[in-house]
């Protein structure tokens, strides 16, 4: 027997069974994009290799580590601007920033709420919540006067309001803020004098971060790093007053919102596009794997990609697998309009061939209707009438046929009639 494939290390199938739920997840989050003014934006799914570097930062993890990067298939003499390589995007963040500096949105409209939704690529070891190709909702705000502190408020409670529309409730959203770029340095000095001390206790990777991006270490899921981590009293001393402003303002905003958080100064994200307000979701139950989504502002990266200066940003992405393993035990079934039963005279194919072409009929009206090909008994064809959860059932036997009216059941009351094409139609279409 020939050897039997496996789906690559990492990716799941979404059966027909789930992906009711994640056409649900999609629709219900879609109208909530249309109410909150977010329209969707699609990129590929693969980009330059040196998109991602720039802009989540060469020695984020995500870069160093989790890049899944496409075979380069290029002749000689054909090399061209790709020849850095391409890679399957690991987030979507990037992308769209490429995508709004290419196309000019700056230049078409003042502020771009857009929205997306589809897979992204980390070459990560797979576990529960962790995949290699994983989905995301995800949202990006992009403009000359992106910077306002509503905005980050709106952005926050967009995302909550997604998870809430699921019923998911036992969630922890943390906020923090990095501020400025050049509070950022300041924040990397403070850092690095306080982890000093506590510097051999970090693994060999954190004491290596120290010096190439020290607020990886505050990302190290390492137990000693953790421990040495959660002794730091960090605060907000390396705040700029007008940073500490902008975060207390979107404090406000966020609580005259209802949005209920809590301020985590560890919380410092582990790409480096972040400047200001970030924020991430969790939810105790997903295990080690617990972040819902997370996100941020973004105020330097349309500079750093070459685009305008001024041009600020924020957005957020949530994990629909982590989303759908959160919420409540939801079950959605496709079901039916009708399912045709017919029954052929021996040696005869006369009612099989009007079944075949009367639920060509009824789905010409967007009536959902199917059949089983195995002629069966009638008792298989009931059985399988009853497993599509059909409403009706349609009976076309050899009375049937010299009446010219096909017998309709109710499949919910047992009732049962005798009527014509058009009868049958109008009882059909009515909900
Ligand atoms: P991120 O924190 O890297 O941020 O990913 C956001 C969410 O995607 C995570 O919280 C998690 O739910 C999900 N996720 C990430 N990696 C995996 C994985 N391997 N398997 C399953 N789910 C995963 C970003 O991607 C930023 N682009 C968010 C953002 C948008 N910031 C500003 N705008």
């Amino acid at each position: 027997m020939a050897n039997k494939f496996s789906a690559p290390r990492g990716t799941a199938d979404i059966l027909p069974e789930e992906t009711l739920l994640w056409q649900d997840l999609e629709a219900k989050t879609r109208e909530l994009m249309r109410v909150y003014g977010y329209r969707e934006i699609r990129t590929p799914i693969f980009e330059e290799t040196a998109l991602f570097a720039r802009s989540l930062g060469q020695s984020s993890d995500v870069v160093q580590k989790q890049m899944l990067n496409l075979a380069k298939n290029v002749s000689p003499g054909q090399e061209s601007q790709e020849d850095g390589g391409l890679s399957l995007r690991p987030e979507g963040t990037a992308s769209i920033v490429r995508s709004y500096i290419e196309n000019s949105l700056d230049k078409k409209e003042g502020l771009s709420k857009l929205y997306y939704v589809g897979p992204m690529f980390r070459g990560e070891r797979p576990q529960k919540g962790r995949l290699r190709q994983f989905h995301q909702i995800g949202v990006e705000v992009i403009g000359p006067n992106s910077f306002h502190p509503y905005l980050d408020a709106e952005v926050i409670a967009l995302s909550v309001r997604i998870l809430e529309q699921f019923g998911i409730k036992d969630f922890e959203l943390r906020i923090n803020s990095l501020g400025s770029n050049e509070d950022k340095r300041n924040f990397s000095t403070v850092l690095r004098e306080r982890l000093k001390k506590d510097m051999g206790k970090l693994c060999p990777e954190c004491q290596s971060r120290f010096e190439r991006n020290v607020f990886r270490v505050l990302d190290c899921k390492n137990k000693e790093c953790k421990a040495v981590v959660a002794k730091l009293d960090l605060g907000d001393a390396h705040l700029s007053k007008e940073s500490k402003e902008y975060f207390g303002k979107v404090r406000e905003a966020l609580g005259s919102l209802k949005i209920r958080h809590t301020v985590s100064p560890q919380l410092v994200r582990g790409l480096d596009y972040y400047t200001h307000t970030v924020f991430e979701i969790s939810h105790s139950e997903l295990g080690s794997q617990d972040a819902l989504g997370a996100g941020g502002r973004y105020n330097d990266l349309v500079q750093e990609l070459g685009g305008s200066e001024g041009v600020g940003g924020i957005g957020f992405a949530l994990g629909m697998e982590r989303v759908l393993l959160a919420q409540p035990a939801a079950e959605l079934k496709q079901s039916i309009d009708c399912f045709v039963v017919s029954l052929d005279a021996a040696g005869e194919k006369k009612a099989s061939s009007e079944a075949f072409k009367f639920i060509e009929e009824l789905r010409a009206k967007a009536v959902t209707a199917d059949t089983s090909y195995a002629q069966g008994s009638m008792k298989s064809q009931m059985r399988a009438a009853d497993k599509s959860g059909a409403r009706y059932v349609i009976i076309i036997g050899e009375d049937e046929l010299r009446d010219g009216k096909y017998t309709l059941k109710n499949m919910h009351s047992g009732d049962q009639e005798k009527l014509s094409f058009s009868e049958v139609l109008a009882r059909l279409l009515k909900k």
